[in-house]
């Protein structure tokens, strides 16, 4: 019997009938039955209904903002990356490669947010109670307020959470927890997504700051469904190289923030130590007037990065000539070096040609190409760039070099690290800038201005 207020509808071409049964037009296309599918008509109101909120749409400019509660973790570069401290009730997801540091940063600010927000619970899903306490030793954290816990079951936790209330929360990591309802294995991606919600309803009906580690796979990405990543506050991704102890955190995904800062950690012996000013680390063991190095200058979000850039080109022994690119953009340097054979005359046909971002640095910005060039002109005229010079500048297909964003704040950095000059392009010559610049309008002009 058809019900009243049912529409019956066909799942295949949308017929539509007010009584059960297959749909006829289906049937005369392709001789197939296809049954209809009942959907109940929404029960007839008269006039406003309430939602399940009780809200209402309203102008705009009535909204009320919420100050996002914020803490500070204590670890400045933590914060600047998550916008100024965590925001309670927030779930932030910090992924990397294994032994990057992850559980080092955030035992480092379980104890740091325990003095301000305690108590802190670290559930560690990785390693024994023991383990992560040998790293505290190492760390020199004795922790009051910190609580530490080795579990992997995510019911218990939760249970705990009423007793203990803590303020702040870290699981490590999301996919060695699991939910015993389910019986698929811990990491499943059925599991890590419901845990994932789950501790979303934990952290959001409780007011929990909330950190979550992730392991990444080969490719580079977050380990697990995609929907984690959408259904948390921030991701943040700790990345470095494992021969280097520079290690930056980046923000892909946030919130309650710009995802344009950047946090800057050394690791050391006794954990990661916040680097306040990257450009002093990557500078310190810059070779004097040494042929092939030169400074650029890296923005990254709102933060000037100064880096050494250094090109070695040397005869090729026989074959085709080896490009090598470590810390910048493979494509883009041999586009580069392409360019200052045609239009800066220098024949690297017979040459090998090696890139490096000194100390493990990374730079993809155009902003670097005329460093790039640059730095190549200088070793292979074996001639030096004057290490007190910047070197900024775009270069376009024919030897054109073209303005950069950001030009000002960059200078200003180099200014105060006691550089002297700049190679700037002609396009970015408006208003005072900070430093002594000399424009150029081509590679060439800036080949005759630094290596000469
Ligand atoms: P860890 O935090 O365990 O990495 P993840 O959780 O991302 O897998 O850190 C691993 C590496 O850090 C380990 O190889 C040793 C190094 N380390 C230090 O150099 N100094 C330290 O104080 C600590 C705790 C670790
Ligand atoms: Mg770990």
């Amino acid at each position: 019997m058809p019900r009243a207020g049912s529409v019956y509808r066909c799942q295949q071409c949308g017929f539509a009938s007010p009584k059960p049964g297959t749909c006829p037009d289906c049937k005369r296309a392709s001789g197939e039955l296809v049954p209809l599918v009942e959907e109940r008509a929404a029960p007839a109101s008269a006039g406003r209904r309430a939602t399940a909120a009780g809200t209402r749409p309203m102008p705009l400019k009535d909204v009320l903002m919420e100050r996002g509660d914020r803490v500070l973790t204590g670890i400045a570069e933590l914060d600047r990356v998550l916008g100024g401290g965590v925001v309670r009730g927030s779930l932030v997801l910090i992924g990397g490669d294994p032994g990057i540091g992850k559980s080092t940063l955030l035992l480092q600010t379980a104890h740091t947010l325990a003095r301000v927000a305690p108590p802190v619970l670290y559930v560690s899903a990785e390693e024994s109670a023991a383990q992560v306490k040998l790293r505290a030793d190492r760390l020199g954290i004795a922790g009051d307020g910190l609580l530490l816990w080795a579990e992997t079951d995510l019911s218990a936790v939760q249970v705990e959470l009423d007793t203990l209330k803590p303020r702040a929360l870290v699981v490590d990591s999301i996919q060695t927890v699991f939910m015993p309802e389910l019986e698929s294995a811990p990491g499943s991606v059925a599991q890590v997504r419901e845990c994932g919600a789950r501790l979303m309803t934990l952290a959001k009906g409780r007011g929990i700051a909330t950190f979550l580690v992730g392991h990444v796979t080969k490719e580079g990405a977050l380990a697990g469904p995609r929907v984690l990543e959408h259904l948390v506050d921030t991701v943040l991704y700790f990345e470095g190289e494992p021969h280097h102890a520079y290690r930056v955190l980046r923000a892909v995904k946030n919130r309650f923030g710009s995802t344009n800062e950047i946090g800057v950690f050394e690791m050391a012996a006794g954990g990661l130590v916040e680097v306040p000013n990257p450009s002093g680390f990557f500078l310190a063991e810059r070779p004097a007037d040494a042929p092939g190095s030169v400074i650029v200058s890296a923005l990254e979000g709102t933060r000037p990065m100064l880096l050494e850039l250094q090109a070695l080109v040397a005869r090729a022994s026989f074959g085709t000539p080896r490009r090598t690119v470590l810390g910048a953009d493979y494509n883009r340097v041999c586009l580069l070096l392409a360019v200052l054979e045609k239009r800066g005359g220098m024949p690297l046909a017979n040459q090998d040609v090696f890139v490096n971002v000194a100390g493990g640095g990374r730079i993809i910005e155009p902003a670097a190409d005329l460093g790039i060039v640059v730095a190549a002109a200088s070793s292979y005229l074996e001639r030096p760039v004057p290490g007190d010079v910047l070197v900024l500048g775009e270069v376009g297909l024919t030897g054109e070099v073209r303005a950069v964003s950001g030009v000002e704040t960059r200078l200003r950095a180099a200014a105060q690290l006691g550089f002297r000059s700049a190679i700037v392009p002609r396009g970015n010559m408006e208003g005072a800038l900070p430093l002594p610049v000399q424009a150029v309008t081509t590679v060439s002009d800036a080949l005759a201005a630094v290596v000469a």
